[in-house]
C-alpha cells in the first residue's frame, strides 16, 4: 500500500462560463478540483491551505474513515472549520473500497464549486469483476451559477424563500453546445472503435438529481457509491446528489459524434427548477468530416427522459443487485429499529423581508419533525470527545412523535419542525434497520440522503406509507445494493441495514444543500467499542480551533 500526500489550496478563481467572467472558490486553481487517484489500502494524506476568504472543510464523500472520524470534515460535525490563513491535515486509510468516489467542501454550499474525483482502484493485483476497459474518463456533473453561490445562499437565508435555481448543469465542469458562449469549451472524449469505456459518473450538483444518458449507445451498469453491481444494461441512469454510477460503454457505432447529455428529474410539485441540458461529446477517431465545410457534422442529441419521469427512475434504481455477498452479511436480526420522516416543513414568521416563504413562512425541513441546527461554539465530535455540556442532547426520536399518514394529507398542524441539535446514541456493534419515510408536507419529493462513516445495504424500497407487515416480508438480504447515499422515492419510502462498527459522528442529510441548510439532517452518535481496535483516537494537533 501506498501513501499519497497532497496539498489542496482552496482560493478565489475567476472562472468564464455563459459569457461573464466570476470569481469562484477553487482547488489549486482548477474547476473542477483535482483528481485522486489511489488503490484500496492506500492512504491519503491531504493538507489543505485555506486562501480564501470564508472558511471551509473538505469531506471524502464514501470514505468511511475507519476509526478516523477527525477526518470525515462537515464543519461543527467532526471539526470546526478552517480559517482563512489556516490549514489542516486530513489523514486516512482506503479499508475494503473501491470503485468511485469524490471529495467537496463541506462548509455552507461551497461544494458548488469546490469538489472533484476521488478514484479507488482495486487492490494491485486484483481485477475489475467485469470486462477490463482500455479506457476510463471521470464524468463529474454540476450545476453552474452566475452569482456568487454564498450570495445565492445568503439570498434563501434572508428571505426565507427558496433558492435561486442553477443558470446551466454543467459535465465536468462545462456547460456544453446548447448554452451561450460555451460551445468551444465543451467537454469531449475521443474514443475508436472497439474501445471499452468506463464511465465514472458523479452527481456533484448542488440541488438537482439528474439523468444521464448517452446517445447510441447502450450502457452497463456495474458499480455505484463504490460497490459492485450485478451487470445489466440501461440507456439512461439517474444519480442524486452525492451518487456515483460506474458505467461500460462500447464504443461500437458508426464513426461519428455523439452527445452525452444530463437533465434534471424535479419531483418537487410546483416548484422551479433549471430545466436546461448539459453535453459532452463522445467523438471517434475517424470521424468523416463533410466535404464541402471541413466540420464534424453535428451531434446526436440522446432522447431524455420528462422532468417527472418516475418510472424510469424505477426501472433503474430496481435493477441494482449487489456482485457477491456472503450469507448472513446483511444483518438479520435488528437491535436498533428506527424509523425517520424525511421532509419539508414551513415556520411562520412576521410579514416582511425576511419571510417570503408560501403564506408568511419561512422554508424549513427536517428528520422526525426536528429541525437539525449545527452548533457553533465547537463541533460535535470534540463535544463528545471532551464532554463539553450544552452543545447536543442525545433524544433525537427514535420513531416520529406524532404517527400520521405521511404521504396522504397532512394536517397543517403537522407542517411546523422545531429546530434543535439532537443526535442518536448507538451502541458500538449495534445492528440497525432504519425505515427512511418521505412526507407530502408542502411537497413529496425524491430525497438522496447521505450516511458518513459508513455504506448501507437497501433491503427495500416503495411508494407510499411503509407497511411493516406487507413490506418487510419482501425485503431483500440477499444482494440488496451497497450505498452511501440512497434516494428515498417521491412520495415513498427506503429502509437501509448496517452495523454500527465505526465509532464516531456521522452526520445523515439530505444531499440536496437547500435541505440540508432547512434543517433535512440529524446525527447518529456510535460510542467506542471495548478494544482498541474499536475506538477512535484522540484529535489530531492541527485540528482547526473553534
Ligand atoms: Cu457528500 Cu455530508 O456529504
Amino acid at each position: 500500500a501506498e501513501i499519497h500526500f497532497h496539498e489542496f489550496v482552496v482560493q478565489a478563481t475567476p472562472v468564464k462560463r455563459l459569457c461573464s467572467s466570476n470569481n469562484i472558490i477553487t482547488v489549486n486553481g482548477q474547476f473542477p478540483g483535482p483528481t485522486l487517484e489511489v488503490r484500496d489500502g492506500d492512504t491519503l494524506v491531504i493538507k489543505v491551505i485555506n486562501s480564501a476568504r470564508y472558511n471551509v472543510t473538505l469531506h471524502w464523500h464514501g470514505i468511511r474513515q475507519l476509526r478516523t472520524p477527525w477526518a470525515d470534515g462537515p464543519e461543527y460535525v467532526t471539526q470546526c472549520p478552517i480559517q482563512p490563513g489556516g490549514s489542516y491535515t486530513y489523514r486516512f486509510t482506503i479499508e475494503n473500497q473501491d470503485g468511485t468516489l469524490w471529495w467537496h467542501a463541506h462548509s455552507r454550499w461551497l461544494r458548488a464549486t469546490v469538489y472533484g474525483a476521488l478514484i479507488i482502484y482495486p487492490k494491485l493485483g486484483v481485477p475489475y469483476p467485469f470486462t477490463k476497459p482500455n479506457k476510463e474518463i471521470p464524468i463529474l456533473l454540476g450545476e453552474w451559477w452566475n452569482r456568487d453561490i454564498i450570495s445565492v445562499l445568503r439570498q434563501a437565508q434572508f428571505t426565507g424563500a427558496a433558492p435561486n435555481v442553477s443558470d446551466a448543469y454543467t459535465i465536468n465542469g462545462q456547460p456544453g453546445d446548447l448554452y451561450k458562449c460555451s460551445s468551444k469549451e465543451t467537454a469531449k472524449f475521443f474514443v475508436k472503435f472497439g474501445d471499452k469505456v468506463l464511465l465514472r459518473v458523479i452527481n456533484a450538483a448542488l440541488n438537482q438529481e439528474l439523468f444521464f444518458t448517452v446517445a447510441n449507445h447502450m450502457l452497463t451498469v456495474v458499480g455505484n457509491d463504490a460497490a459492485y453491481n450485478k451487470l445489466f444494461t440501461t440507456r439512461v441512469i439517474m444519480l442524486g446528489p452525492g451518487q456515483t454510477t460506474n458505467v461500460l460503454l462500447s464504443a461500437d457505432q458508426p464513426a461519428g459524434r455523439y452527445y452525452m447529455a444530463t437533465r434534471a428529474y424535479a419531483t418537487a410539485q410546483n416548484a422551479p427548477f433549471d430545466n436546461t441540458t448539459a453535453t459532452a461529446i463522445l467523438e471517434y477517431d475517424s470521424v468523416p468530416c463533410t466535404a464541402k465545410t471541413g466540420l464534424a457534422p453535428r451531434p446526436l442529441l440522446p432522447p431524455l427522459p420528462a422532468f417527472n419521469d418516475t418510472p424510469t427512475v424505477t426501472a433503474f434504481t430496481s435493477q441494482i443487485r449487489s456482485l457477491a455477498m456472503q450469507n448472513g452479511q446483511v444483518p438479520t436480526q435488528i437491535d436498533e429499529n428506527l424509523f425517520f420522516t424525511v421532509g419539508l416543513g414551513l415556520i411562520n414568521c412576521m410579514p416582511g423581508p425576511r419571510c417570503q416563504g408560501p403564506n408568511n413562512t419561512r422554508f424549513a425541513a427536517s428528520m422526525n419533525n426536528v429541525s437539525f441546527v449545527l452548533p457553533r461554539r465547537t463541533s460535535l465530535l470534540q463535544a463528545y470527545y471532551q464532554n463539553i455540556p450544552g452543545i447536543y442532547t442525545t433524544d433525537f426520536p427514535p420513531v416520529p412523535p406524532v404517527i400520521f399518514d405521511y404521504t396522504g394529507n397532512v394536517s397543517r398542524a403537522l407542517w411546523q419542525p422545531r429546530k434543535a441539535t439532537k443526535l442518536y446514541k448507538l451502541k458500538f456493534g449495534s445492528r440497525v434497520q432504519i425505515v427512511l419515510q418521505d412526507t407530502a408536507i408542502v411537497t413529496t419529493e425524491d430525497h438522496p440522503i447521505h450516511l458518513h462513516g459508513y455504506h448501507f445495504y437497501v433491503v427495500g424500497q416503495g411508494f407510499g406509507n411503509f407497511n411493516p407487515n406487507r413490506d418487510t416480508v419482501r425485503f431483500n438480504l440477499i444482494d440488496p445494493p451497497v450505498r452511501n447515499t440512497i434516494n428515498v422515492p417521491v412520495g415513498g419510502w427506503a429502509v437501509i441495514r448496517f452495523v454500527a462498527d465505526n465509532p464516531g459522528v456521522w452526520l445523515m442529510h439530505c444531499h440536496i444543500d437547500s435541505h440540508l441548510t432547512w434543517g433535512l439532517a440529524m446525527s447518529l452518535l456510535v460510542e467506542n467499542g471495548p478494544g482498541e481496535l474499536q475506538s477512535f483516537e484522540a484529535p489530531p494537533p492541527d485540528l482547526p480551533p473553534c
